[in-house]
C-alpha cells in the first residue's frame, strides 16, 4: 500500500501552516518547473482532453500550490474553470496574483483548505487534477474518496508523481570527482515516487491508463539554470555532513554566483525527469 510521505522535495504537513522564506522559494521553484517543462504540460494536458468525454469545463487541481497546474489546465481548456485548492495561504496568494497577470481571474479561483480535513463540496467536477501533492497527504486515500466524490459519474481524475527529483548536472562538472549530483540525492534519499494503483482501485476508480513521460531538455536556457540553482541549494541546505567535504566544496563551486563555473554560466546543462500520470475514471 502506497502512504509514504517525503519533506526532501517540497511542503511537508506539518510545515505548511508558518509561511517563511522556504515558502516562497518553494514557490519559485514549482514555479520554474512549470515554465521549463511547459511543452510536458501541454502535452499532458492535451492527452487529459483526449481521455474526456467532452471537454472539461469543472476543473479542481488538489494541492495547487502556485497554480503550475491549474493554469496550464486553463490554458489547455479554455472553457474550464479551475479550482484550485491548497492549504498555504501564501502558495495562493501566489496564484491570485499570477491569475490576475495572466488575465485568469475568472477562470482560475484559490480555496483554502486543509485536505487533511476534508475537500469542501465543490459541485460536480468533470477533471480532478493532483500533481506531486497527494503523498504529502497522512491519508491519501481519504483525499482519494474525496476526489470520486467531487467527480460527477464519467469524470477524470489525473494524479501525476514524479519518480525522482529532476537533475540537471552531467556526470563530469569539471570539478570534483564525477557522479556529484547522483551522490547528493542517494544521500538525501530524494525519491518522491509513489503508485497509486491499488489506492486507486480501491477508492472506486477504473484505471485508463498509468502514462510516464519521460522528459529531456538539453540546453534549457537561464529559467532551467535558475532552476537548477534553486533545486541544488535546497538540496545544498540538508547537505553538511551527509556527503564528502569534497562534494559539499564542488556544490558550493557551482552555487556560487560570482564564479567562473557558476550554474548560469555552464552550457553544459540540462533538465531530467521522468513523471507517471494516472488516469482514471468514475465509473
Ligand atoms: C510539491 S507541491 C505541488 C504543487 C503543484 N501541484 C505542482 O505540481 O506544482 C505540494 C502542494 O501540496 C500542498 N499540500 C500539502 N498538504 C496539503 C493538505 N493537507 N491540504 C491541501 N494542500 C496540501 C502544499 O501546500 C503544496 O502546495
Amino acid at each position: 500500500m502506497a502512504t509514504s510521505h517525503h519533506a526532501h522535495t517540497g511542503h511537508n504537513h506539518s510545515g505548511h501552516q508558518v509561511p517563511g522564506p522556504d515558502d516562497h522559494a518553494m514557490a519559485e521553484m514549482l514555479e520554474l518547473d512549470a515554465e521549463v517543462l511547459q511543452d510536458y504540460l501541454a502535452e499532458l494536458t492535451g492527452w487529459l482532453g483526449e481521455l474526456s468525454d467532452g471537454e472539461p469545463r469543472r476543473i479542481i487541481d488538489l494541492g495547487a500550490g502556485p497554480g503550475t497546474g491549474a493554469f496550464a489546465l486553463a490554458r489547455q481548456f479554455p472553457q474550464a474553470e479551475v479550482t484550485a485548492v491548497d492549504v498555504s495561504p501564501l502558495l495562493l496568494h501566489r496564484l491570485s496574483t499570477r491569475a490576475a497577470a495572466l488575465g485568469l481571474s475568472a477562470r482560475v479561483t484559490g480555496l483554502e483548505a486543509d485536505l487533511d480535513a476534508g475537500l469542501p463540496p465543490l459541485g460536480d467536477a468533470d477533471l480532478v487534477w493532483a500533481a506531486s501533492s497527494l503523498h504529502h497527504m497522512s491519508d491519501p486515500d481519504r483525499v482519494l474518496a474525496d476526489a470520486f466524490a467531487a467527480l460527477r459519474p464519467g469524470g477524470l481524475l489525473a494524479v501525476t508523481e514524479m519518480h525522482f527529483f529532476p537533475r540537471f548536472l552531467p556526470a563530469d562538472i569539471g570539478v570534483g570527482p564525477p557522479g556529484l549530483e547522483e551522490r547528493v540525492h542517494t544521500a538525501l534519499d530524494t525519491s518522491p515516487f509513489v503508485d497509486w494503483t491499488e489506492n486507486l482501485v480501491r477508492a472506486g476508480f477504473t484505471i485508463e491508463a498509468a502514462r510516464p513521460f519521460e522528459v529531456q531538455l538539453a540546453n534549457p536556457g537561464t529559467a532551467a539554470a535558475r532552476y537548477a540553482e534553486i533545486c541544488l541549494r535546497r538540496l545544498r541546505s540538508h547537505l553538511d555532513g551527509q556527503v564528502s567535504a569534497e562534494d559539499l566544496a564542488s556544490l558550493d563551486t557551482l552555487l556560487d554566483v560570482d564564479g567562473p563555473r557558476t550554474l548560469a554560466r555552464r552550457s553544459d546543462l540540462d533538465v531530467r525527469t521522468t513523471r507517471t500520470t494516472w488516469a482514471a475514471r468514475r465509473p
